[in-house]
């Protein structure tokens, strides 16, 4: 696999160093400005000159450090970067500054943007938090038995929670719902005297209900007072209340409730038990989910409590998070839990813990408003195909990822940034917005494609042959007309692709070999100043011929298509041979004599001998091969052999009395040989090897040979692989001896130690010392009959 992976790179880094380096621009082939810049990353020449050469093709889309490197003045590429401006962009404003009964809070509000895609665009925002910023709140009150007495802390603290919160904001309205439970049985009791009066004989209450909207918001806190003054409470069979029921009509019913649009929304929730929620409502009989609309009657009743089901909690965050919503979950310490996990599912919104009269409400709702106050938050929508990213907010206590800042108080500005960015060209301008949670404002940024150029050098050198418009450099061709110039007439059904098939090559596939364009069916191919590309295809590269130290064709030809084409008088793969044999003739020798290059010994190649091997398979040597092989005894060799054995070159007797006159051979006996010279020779006919000892004697040539010849005889294969055979089974023997001895040697020890334990006494009685009986004996001391009773 490795392997492989590596091979691959180096294939493909190879063929993209020989092919030119491909990129993304070049490949797509873009033919117009717009389109090019529609690719991340690339950028257009509109230079009209660029590429002089009218048969020069070199892609107008490119990287625009490419385009520099192969001449394209840098004003004529074309590179736009996603631009943005803020077309309305308000001051920070409190509530009536600047808008009747509007703040301005979040800047700048309106941003026109043109996004090219692959090029993010980076909006940067701020926030300043208002004076006096409307509050509404609104007070949702469990009624059950147990609530009484913080209805009785409500009643004496009405006023001063009005003031206090008048103290923060001098817009502020108040308002009062209250809630029990579904009245349907197990909720309720239905016995028919529990109906009218669900407490008990001595202090009877009001029947039970869902939920009352008892005051919708309102700036008079008199009429808060009195309000909680007049409602009494009620009671309900089961623990858990139907809060959500509550929480969804205060939230929904937006006219009902008077909640105002430009006001921070509180809603105040306080309960000593927890709530029911979607799927409760069966155990009543009541199977028709919550639709989530407002269903309050003109006195601020709900109505469908007894016929739809309790809210999931996703559907009520939902609607929390639409109307903008901060609940304040005022809630005794035995549910605190239960409604801290709901308030992680609430982006801004806060859980404290009442005392269990309420006594503590006050400081609880101011705490509670000032921590949610000071926590922004902006939420972002975006279409599809639209991708946000590096969110960052600049909080007063530094930078942090997100859109989100904590502890932000009045006067402070605190900023954020996100990159916007699309991947494609948009087909129309799209909005994304940004708006801080809890506060009805908003800023849109209208984000416009950037996918055409805007050229400047539209002065037309061509007209495209009537059959396109120039643009930006380039003619784009009408339909049904291509290339560069647009003279290339696509009447062929097939259209461009018939061209393409006359471009490709059958061979490889590739158009013009990714190194040309094709024209109306024939490639025009790109052009180097020290690179020839040529060949039907563009395959041929001027380049790629063979080399002699670096140098193509040995600088002594020309490269045509991958051969050389060497100059007269060499010749060879890279032009690296001479034809010239003056080289292979031996200056030592007379050249009338010896008229044959290589002493007749070999052939002249490339100006230098290569020899010939003589008939016993030798070579000769030297420069000029006039050195026989094998010295002095290899000219005797074929006497010496004839007359010893009859055997060699001359092995009949004729040719042995012709050639071998001056020989007096003698074979020896077991004496040795006067003769100093020694040779020693192979006799091919049965590869036996002789010694023979020489001297010459005035013109003879006295020789002992000795008597017998040394043959060597080969070894039969079978041996061999017997051999191994048995080496293997041999060793796996040793092996298995060994380890048999070494067994044996811990056999023999543990047995000698089993022999020794075993005569321990400890062992003898027939009962492991650890070993504990099952059962255990009571005796039951009432019975005195003196046998066990019980065996447990
Ligand atoms: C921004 O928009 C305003 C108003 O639409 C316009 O006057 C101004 O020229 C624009 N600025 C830029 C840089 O486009
Ligand atoms: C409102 O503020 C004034 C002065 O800052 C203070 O005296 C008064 O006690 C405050 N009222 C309440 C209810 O907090
Ligand atoms: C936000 O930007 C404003 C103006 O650029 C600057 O005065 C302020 O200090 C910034 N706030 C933070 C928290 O960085
Ligand atoms: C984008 O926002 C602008 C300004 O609010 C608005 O005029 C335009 O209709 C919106 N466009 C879309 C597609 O929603
Ligand atoms: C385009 O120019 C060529 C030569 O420059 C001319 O022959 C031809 O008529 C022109 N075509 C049109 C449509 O102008
Ligand atoms: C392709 O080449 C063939 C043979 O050379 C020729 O007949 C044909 O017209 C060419 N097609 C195009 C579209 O040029
Ligand atoms: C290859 O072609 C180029 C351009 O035509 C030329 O300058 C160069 O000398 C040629 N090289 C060889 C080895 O033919
Ligand atoms: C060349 O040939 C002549 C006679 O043909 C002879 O005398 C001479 O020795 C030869 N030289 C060599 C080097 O063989
Ligand atoms: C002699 O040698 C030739 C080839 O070298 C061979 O054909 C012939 O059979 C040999 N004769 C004898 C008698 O070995
Ligand atoms: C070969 O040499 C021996 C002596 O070494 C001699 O007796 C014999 O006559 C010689 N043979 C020939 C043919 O010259």
């Amino acid at each position: 696999m490795h392997y492989c992976s590596l091979i691959c790179l180096f294939v493909i880094s190879a063929l993209t160093t020989v092919f030119g380096a491909a990129n993304l621009c070049v490949d797509t082939k873009a033919n117009s400005c717009g389109e090019c810049i529609s690719l991340p990353g690339c950028a257009w020449c509109e230079y009209p000159e660029y590429a002089n050469n009218p048969n020069a093709v070199i892609s107008r889309c490119d990287l625009p450090e490419n385009l520099e490197f192969e001449g394209c003045p840098k004003g004529s590429i074309m590179n736009p970067t996603s631009t943005q401006n803020a077309t309305q962009n308000k001051e920070h404003s409190n509530v009536g500054e600047l808008d009747v009964g509007k703040a301005t809070q979040i800047r700048p509000q309106l941003i026109k943007s043109k996004i090219r895609p692959g090029d993010p665009l980076t909006v940067r925002l701020s926030f300043k938090q208002a004076e006096d910023y409307p509050v509404d709140l609104y007070y949702l009150l469990d009624l059950s038995n147990s609530m009484e007495n913080d209805l009785e802390s409500l009643r004496a603290l009405g006023q001063t929670l009005g003031e206090s919160m008048q103290n923060i904001t001098r817009d502020f309205r108040l308002g009062f719902g209250s809630f029990i439970d579904k009245t349907v049985m197990p909720f309720i009791s239905t016995v028919p005297s529990k109906i009218d009066n669900p407490c008990s004989e001595a202090a009877p209450c009001v029947k039970t209900y869902s939920f009352h909207n008892d005051l919708p918001l309102t700036p008079e806190i008199e009429a808060f007072v009195n309000k909680v003054k007049d409602v009494t409470h009620s009671s309900n069979l089961d623990n858990p209340e139907g809060g959500l029921d509550a929480m969804m009509q205060a939230i929904v019913c937006q006219d009902q409730i008077n909640w105002r649009k430009d006001a921070t929304h509180l809603l105040v929730y306080s309960t000593d038990a927890g709530f029911h929620y979607a799927g409760d409502g069966k155990l009543g009989g009541i199977v028709l989910p919550n639709d989530g609309y407002c269903y309050l009657d003109n006195r601020g009743h709900y109505t469908k409590a007894n016929e739809m089901d309790y809210p999931s909690i996703g559907h009520l965050v939902k609607k929390i998070s639409k109307h903008n919503i901060q609940p304040i979950f005022a809630v005794t310490e035995n549910v605190i839990q239960t409604y801290s996990n709901l308030q992680k599912m609430i982006p801004k919104s806060v859980v404290g813990q009442l005392t269990s009269d309420s006594s503590n409400i006050i400081d609880l709702i101011q705490d509670a408003y000032n921590a949610l106050k000071g926590k922004v938050i902006l939420e972002v929508s975006a279409p599809s195909g639209v991708t946000i990213s590096d969110q960052t907010a600049y909080c007063s206590s530094g930078k942090a990822d997100g859109l989100e800042c904590d502890g932000v108080k009045i006067g402070d500005v605190v900023n954020f940034t996100l990159s916007i960015s699309t991947d494609t060209c948009l087909t129309k301008p799209i909005n994304v917005s940004v708006s801080p949670y809890g506060y009805n404002e908003e800023v849109i940024i209208t984000l416009s494609p950037l996918c055409n150029c805007e050229c400047t050098q539209d002065e037309a050198p061509n007209n495209c042959t009537g059959h396109g418009a120039y643009e930006c450099g380039a003619c784009v061709c009408n339909e049904g007309f291509t290339g560069l110039d647009c003279s290339c007439d696509q009447q062929d059904e097939a259209g461009i692709e018939s061209y393409l098939v006359n471009c490709t090559d059958a061979k490889t596939g590739v158009v013009c070999s990714d190194r040309g364009e094709c024209q109306c069916g024939s490639c025009i191919c790109k052009q180097f100043a020290d690179r020839k590309i040529d060949g039907k295809y563009c395959e041929c590269d001027n380049t790629t011929c063979d080399r002699v130290y670096g140098k193509i064709c040995n600088d002594l030809g020309k490269c045509n298509c991958g051969k050389c084409e060497c100059k007269e008088g060499w010749t060879g793969n890279a032009c690296e041979c001479t034809l010239d044999e003056s080289t292979c003739y031996d200056p030592n020798k007379d050249k009338n004599n010896d008229t044959k290059p290589c002493s007749g010994n070999g052939e002249c190649m490339c100006g230098a001998c290569e020899c010939k091997t003589n008939t016993n398979g030798i070579k000769f040597r030297g420069q000029y091969c006039e050195t026989s092989p094998g010295g002095a005894c290899d000219i005797h060799r074929d006497c010496i052999q004839c007359w010893a054995f009859g055997t060699g070159t001359y092995n009949t007797s004729e040719l042995c009395q012709d050639n071998c006159a001056k020989y007096n051979v003698t074979v020896l006996g077991d004496e040795g040989s006067a003769y100093q010279q020694e040779c020693r020779f192979t006799d091919l006919s049965d590869d036996c090897v002789f010694n023979v000892y020489y001297a010459e004697v005035g013109d003879v040539i006295m020789v002992d040979v000795d008597k017998e010849k040394k043959c060597i005889t080969s070894i039969d294969p079978t041996y061999i692989i017997i051999g191994i055979i048995a080496a293997i089974v041999g060793i796996g023997l040793a092996i298995l001896l060994i380890w048999k001895l070494l067994t044996s040697i811990k056999d023999a020890r543990e047995y000698k130690n089993f022999q020794k334990d075993a005569q321990n006494p400890k062992w003898q009685g027939g009962e492991n010392p650890i070993f504990k009986k099952a059962t255990s004996t009571f005796r039951n001391p009432m019975y005195t009959g003196g046998k066990p009773t019980a065996n447990l």
